[in-house]
């Protein structure tokens, strides 16, 4: 039976030149780069540069996506942005995005999950291909984070960083099993009753500031394992297929001790996942597209290999999305 199935043609990602590492915040605030490493393994994050904002990284990642999809910007009619650091409160930052590339066809908006971003905006795509309302989408993930820290909270500053993926998606028919290329299972999961553990303290409809990024690190830890690992589960079982036969996980990179928690749980092997938050710290909705190219162009992604993308984060939201590359 003849199944449309949604693939990636093409990736890109983009990190900004300036790189603060954990003994630089160490010099300004009160925090050790010992403490940072031993509770998250993250040891550096890049910075971007005044006045370069999420649309700049969003361009520049996408620009790499699509040359890399050997794909011209004009054969793109969706574009969806997943960040919670937007250029402004609106419009939507992705149709700054399509104006740069020079797209005057399709739609462009952005998706808000937080850390979940680069999953639900996958999965959002996916479905607007699927259905045949859009035949080839830019799907990106885009976060200037350094503009919603607070400087002086040492519990969460150190935690996070900036940067830009992208993926270029296109439809295939396959053969409706589990060899075919694409998306084979996505799931999306929310609890807004956990809205205050992870938020932003100001909003338009709130008080018409900016804020900056509170977290209750601990609480959020405590969920993350097992949601994690419940939807990873379920995501992998939809396709009928087990944890022990994905080739590479594609985590959202928050914390290491996330991913050995929950390598632990499902049963994984620690060398099967793609480790970059030592490098990019959490740079929320990019981190899992910034991974994904990691990993691709340094050739462990392969064609045909299973690879299952997962996140969790503030609403709070998480998702799992598992590709055959
Ligand atoms: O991406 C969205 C999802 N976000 C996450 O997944 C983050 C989840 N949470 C975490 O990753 C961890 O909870 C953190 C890394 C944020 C914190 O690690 P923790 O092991 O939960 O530490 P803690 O908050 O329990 O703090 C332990 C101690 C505290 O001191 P006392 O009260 O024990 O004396 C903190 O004040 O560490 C102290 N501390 C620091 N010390 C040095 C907190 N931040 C720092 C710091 N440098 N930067």
């Amino acid at each position: 039976m003849s199944v449309t199935r949604v693939i990636i043609r093409g990736c890109g990602s983009y990190l900004p030149e300036n790189i603060v590492t954990n003994h630089d915040l160490a010099a300004k605030i009160d925090t050790t780069h010992e403490w940072i490493v031993g509770r998250t393994g993250i040891e550096a994050r890049h910075i971007a540069a005044d006045g370069e904002l999420t649309s700049d990284l969003a361009f520049n990642a996408a620009q790499n996506a699509l040359k890399d999809a050997g794909m011209a910007a004009e054969e793109i009619d969706l574009i969806v942005l997943a960040t919670s650091t937007p250029d402004h409160t609106f419009p939507a930052t992705a149709t700054k995005v399509q104006a740069r590339l020079g797209i005057h066809h399709g739609a462009a908006f952005d998706v808000q999950a937080v850390c979940s971003g680069f999953v639900y905006a996958l999965s959002v795509a996916e479905n607007l291909l699927k259905s045949g309302q859009h035949s080839k989408a830019l799907v990106i993930g885009a976060e200037v984070f350094s503009r919603i820290l607070d400087w002086e909270d040492r519990t969460t500053c150190v935690l996070f960083g900036d940067g830009a993926g992208a993926v270029v998606l296109e439809t295939s028919e396959g053969e409706g099993t589990n060899d075919d290329r694409g998306i084979l299972a996505a799931q999306l999961r929310s609890d807004g009753r956990y809205y205050d553990k992870l938020y932003v303290d100001g909003g338009p409809s709130t008080n018409q500031i900016t804020g900056f990024l509170r977290m209750e690190g601990r609480e959020v830890f405590r969920h993350a394992v097992g949601n994690i690992s419940s939807i990873i589960l379920s995501t992998v079982e939809q396709a009928g297929l087990e944890p022990s036969q994905i080739d590479w996980f594609v985590p959202h990179q928050a914390n290491k001790r996330i991913l050995e928690g929950t390598a632990r749980k499902v049963g994984m092997s620690m060398d099967k996942i793609v480790i970059t938050l030592d490098k990019h710290g959490n740079t929320s909705a990019a981190s899992i597209p910034l991974a994904l190219d990691v990993a691709y162009k340094d050739g462990r992604i392969k064609k045909g290999d299973l690879v299952l993308l997962e996140a969790m984060g503030g609403g709070f939201t998480w998702g799992a999305a598992l590709i055959r590359w």
